[in-house]
């Protein structure tokens, strides 16, 4: 995208469509919208003379071929109530804005903030537009492969050039992250057979090597090697052997102990012989998402240079019944050396995770914060509006919630307490790995702490977040990416625990 920054007069811009922003139409206060009145000789009275646009809410309202404007279009873009705008309502009103037709046959879109000139506003608005118009169209052959959006100059109407600076930047922020949690999507939304392990972690070098980051892939014999007993007794299913896959990225000079993050990779879950049934099966491809949001974290934190030194460990399986599989009753042994009693080989993605928590040991962090597609009993706790989070560290998880409140990705901190501990016990084994449906989200948690070591640990269980049902004006049907936001912000402002 091409961005520029005008001072040039609103009637005078050349563009395909020009967008206002609007909470409600106070004829003395508004002095933007009352110049766009005045030139077009009271059209924006006539609008909100109407039950049609008011402006306080999210809406979009078009005005054709304004006299007294060279724009083809002017498309007014309603914000809700006032005291209320905040950096997510220019998120999802560009959202919505990026599906219009009108701004679909756009080349040439430009955006007055005249009114709203706050750098943070630029930055979500950029986000929302991308995000908004997010599709999957690598497996589309005909005619829908064209449905894109042709905008390729995005103009920013300013009051002045000083301090123009601040707004490029965010901007250029905008479009980092929102590509990162597109790079999420578009993961999640590869199916299976074009996403396997292997594959994945092909796609992984490819990215460490354009955005210099580094990237290793440990295959199953330096998994066995590494006696990760846990992911292999997951993979093993699966014609298709599992990797383990090893981010780094430095931001710092120094040796400052890593930050780690681990993500849930199963790049299939069937349940293995604890079969799930068919219904939405199809669904569990992105059950990898949780690793595809720290592999976006450690490319966008690439692309942002942040000054953190970063790990990312993306243990990946395919999850599958078979007759080489884990069955339901068998006792493996994990890398840590505790052996756990397989109940169930549906709750897979603690199994993987309690290797990798291990490994990250031998990182010496400074924290550890996990994500994962982990429990569908998350549905029941936060429903799709935000995701459960646990750990061992109040100042981590508080960090956790406050880039929450920054990002709007929404978290709600759940407790582990040793009664829930105890139900992870086997009367054979050191553990079990399910103790069947109640409170589910947090007796996987309290299987997890089992793997974690000397430091501060947070876990975010973004099992349903990671689909959106219903459609959002920023979140379209299907594959969010939820987590990239929420992460980047976290790294960001980081304050050692
Ligand atoms: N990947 C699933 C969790 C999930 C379910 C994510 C639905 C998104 C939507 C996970 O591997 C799983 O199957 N968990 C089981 C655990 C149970 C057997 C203890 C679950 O939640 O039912
Ligand atoms: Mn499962
Ligand atoms: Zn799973």
């Amino acid at each position: 995208m091409n961005y520029k920054y005008s001072i040039e007069d609103i009637h005078t811009v050349d563009v395909d469509a020009v967008v206002f922003f609007t909470a409600e139409f106070d004829k003395i206060r508004d002095k933007y919208l009352n110049r766009v009145d005045a030139l077009t000789q009271g059209a924006v009275t006539t609008l909100f003379k109407t039950d049609e646009f008011s402006g306080k809410k999210l809406e979009l309202a078009l005005i054709y071929q304004p006299v007294g404007f060279k724009a083809r279009r002017i498309i007014l873009a309603g914000l809700g109530q006032k005291n209320k705008i905040d950096a997510d309502t220019f998120r999802g009103v560009l959202g919505m804005l990026s599906r219009m037709k009108t701004v679909k046959n756009s080349k040439k879109l430009a955006l007055s903030f005249k009114g709203f000139e706050n750098p943070v506003f630029y930055q979500a608005a950029v986000e929302g537009y991308f995000l908004g118009s997010y599709k999957m169209l690598d497996f589309k052959t005909g005619g829908d492969r064209k449905d894109v959006n042709k905008v390729n100059e995005l103009s920013f109407l300013v009051e002045r050039k000083v301090g123009l600076k601040q707004l490029e930047k965010a901007v250029l922020k905008g479009e980092i992250i929102a590509e990162g949690q597109l790079l999420v999507r578009q993961l999640g939304n590869t199916p299976g057979n074009f996403l396997t392990p292997t594959l994945y972690a092909k796609k992984a070098q490819e990215l460490a090597r354009k955005y210099k980051f580094n990237c290793r892939v440990l295959d199953e014999k330096a998994i066995l090697k590494e006696k990760m007993g846990a992911l292999l007794a997951v993979g093993k299913g699966s014609s298709e052997p599992p990797r383990f896959i090893i981010l780094s990225y430095k931001g710092r000079a120094d040796n400052q102990a890593p930050i780690v993050l681990v993500g849930k990779g199963i790049t299939f879950d069937a349940g293995g012989i604890s079969l799930k049934p068919p219904l939405n099966m199809h669904e569990m491809k992105n059950d990898m998402s949780g690793s595809a949001v720290v592999l976006a974290t450690i490319m966008t934190a690439a692309r942002l240079k942040l000054p953190r030194n970063l790990i990312a460990l993306m243990p990946t399986a395919e999850n599958l019944p078979s007759s080489t599989a884990t069955k339901p009753g068998d006792i493996i042994k994990t890398r840590k050396g505790l052996t756990v009693e397989v109940i169930n080989t549906d709750a897979e993605g603690r199994l993987i995770l309690a290797d990798a928590l291990d490994y990250a040991n031998t990182f010496k962090p400074q924290a550890v914060v996990d994500i994962a597609t982990l429990t569908g009993a998350a549905l029941y706790v936060l429903g799709y509006e935000g995701a459960p989070i646990l750990g061992n560290n109040k100042k981590l998880l508080d960090q956790l919630k406050a880039a929450a409140e920054n990002s709007a990705e929404r978290v709600w901190e759940m407790p582990i307490w040793n009664e829930h501990r105890e139900s992870m016990k086997s009367g054979i084994a050191d553990l079990v790995n399910s103790a069947g449906k109640p409170a589910g989200t947090i007796t996987a948690s309290a299987f997890l702490e089992n793997f974690v070591g000397d430091w501060p640990w947070a876990h975010i269980d973004i099992a349903y977040m990671d689909m959106e049902p219903k459609g959002r004006p920023y979140l379209p049907v299907g594959i969010t990416g939820f987590g990239l936001r929420l992460l980047i912000e976290l790294l960001s402002n980081w304050k050692k625990s």
